[in-house]
């Protein structure tokens, strides 16, 4: 008999070469209390989080908690069943109707996770015949959105305009197209250049779907993401977010103004075949992104740390993922998984989480510190991190 897992020996040995070294398995912390949005207890010891996705913060507004717990009082812990069984309540409809409030449109639909929106919305909407034109450097949840769907997936150079346009140019006219983009890159924290990209897109007869998992709540005049900044969100055809970052939750969703998109709700197997969210988990959700609405001095609190952080970083000599703050992602480049993990424990020694990332997740081959920073951090906790990068870089030798 071969055994099934012997594809997965290199990863099992470079796991344990990287722990015969004798640093902390850095994938596998354990947060032992969370304090608020930007502190937890971390191996006994208070640790300043700067690697989370609650850019805005918002897991522990009062007004939040608050919702959760009365949905729990008001209709228990789980709804046991699919959205179109017996798994829509109210607290289902809520948030659709936030959210179409929140992104002024038309048609809202709320999944499971972000990665089941991708892996929903993709797959139903381009299939055996179409072609999906995407980033090479998209998420997980695209790439398996597109093979779910059998679509011929067309991949060009992460934000190359001219690339898109090139591929686009060569597919059969008639062809169904989408060209799948993202707002905010998670691993570098770059955005994309989406009034170029979408003004192609148009003009090759596609539709523009855009993920803007990481924009959400932050970035544009009213949070909507990069497109809303650049000036195109009404020439997107669908919007794919999360409750799992700004929002502060869990959960998935598709904004859109297409007449026919309630349809998807009938023929969208990562809608239809899961049980749906628990209703204190929508219940959050729908009052987070009502609050958001109204974010606009968190909004510009954030922009002011990631602009203080990406000036630090620099200034002490790390090397980073873009020239210029574009979001609330900075990604310190390390030289490799080694001296990565090194830098991860020495931080988190100091006090400091990041997130350590790693192929697949990054792209070519890098091994990152992940900062992600959160309109909850304050000014003294921008400067506090800063010191520590300075003392962690400097005892492992990266700076
Ligand atoms: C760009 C992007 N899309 C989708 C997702 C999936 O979100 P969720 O955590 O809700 O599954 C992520 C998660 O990290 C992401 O980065």
């Amino acid at each position: 008999m071969s055994d099934l897992f012997s594809k997965f020996d290199p990863i099992i040995d470079i796991r344990a070469n990287l722990l015969a070294t004798g640093v902390t398995d850095p994938f596998s912390l354990v947060m032992e209390k969370v304090l608020s949005p930007t502190e937890a207890i971390c191996n006994g010891r208070e640790t300043i989080l700067l690697g989370t996705y609650n850019y805005m913060g918002m897991t522990f507004d009062p007004d939040v908690i608050a919702a959760g717990k009365q949905a729990l009082d008001d209709f228990g812990s789980g709804t046991t069943g699919s959205r179109v069984l017996n798994g829509t309540y109210a607290g289902h409809r809520a948030v659709e109707d936030a959210l179409k409030q929140f992104y002024d449109c038309q048609h809202a639909m709320v999944f499971s996770t972000g990665y089941q929106a991708n892996l929903g919305i993709i797959s139903t909407i381009a299939g055996k015949g179409d072609y999906i034109i995407l980033d090479i450097d998209s998420h997980a949840s695209i790439w398996d959105g597109c093979a779910m769907g059998k679509a011929e997936t067309v991949p060009f150079k992460h934000n190359d305009i001219e690339a898109m346009d090139k591929r686009l140019g060569r597919l059969p006219a008639e062809a169904g197209k989408l060209v799948v983009l993202e707002g905010v890159y998670s691993m570098l924290g770059d955005i994309a250049p989406l009034k170029e990209m979408v003004a192609i897109a148009k003009k090759h007869g596609a539709m523009v779907l855009v993920d803007e998992a990481h924009s959400m709540g932050f970035i544009g005049e009213h949070g909507r993401g990069v497109a809303e900044a650049a000036g195109v969100i009404d020439d997107v055809d669908f919007i794919i977010g999360t409750f799992s970052k700004s929002v502060g939750t869990v959960g998935g969703f598709c904004v859109s103004n297409h007449p026919k998109f309630e349809v998807l709700r009938l023929v969208c197997r990562p809608y239809v075949f899961t049980a749906s969210l628990p209703p204190s988990v929508v219940a959050t959700a729908a009052t987070s992104i009502r609050k958001l609405m109204h974010g606009s001095n968190k909004r510009a609190h954030l922009w002011e740390n990631s602009k203080r952080l990406h000036a630090g970083l620099r200034e002490l000599g790390f090397q980073l993922g873009t020239q210029t703050p574009q979001s609330a992602i900075i990604a310190v480049i390390m030289p490799d998984l080694e001296p990565g993990a090194m830098m991860w424990e020495a931080l988190l020694q100091e006090g400091l989480y990041v997130n350590l990332a790693r192929p697949p997740a990054t792209p070519a081959g890098m091994t990152l510190l992940r900062c992600s920073l959160c309109a909850e951090h304050s000014s003294e906790q921008v400067e506090e991190i800063l010191h520590r990068f300075e003392r962690a870089g400097k005892k492992v030798g990266i700076i």
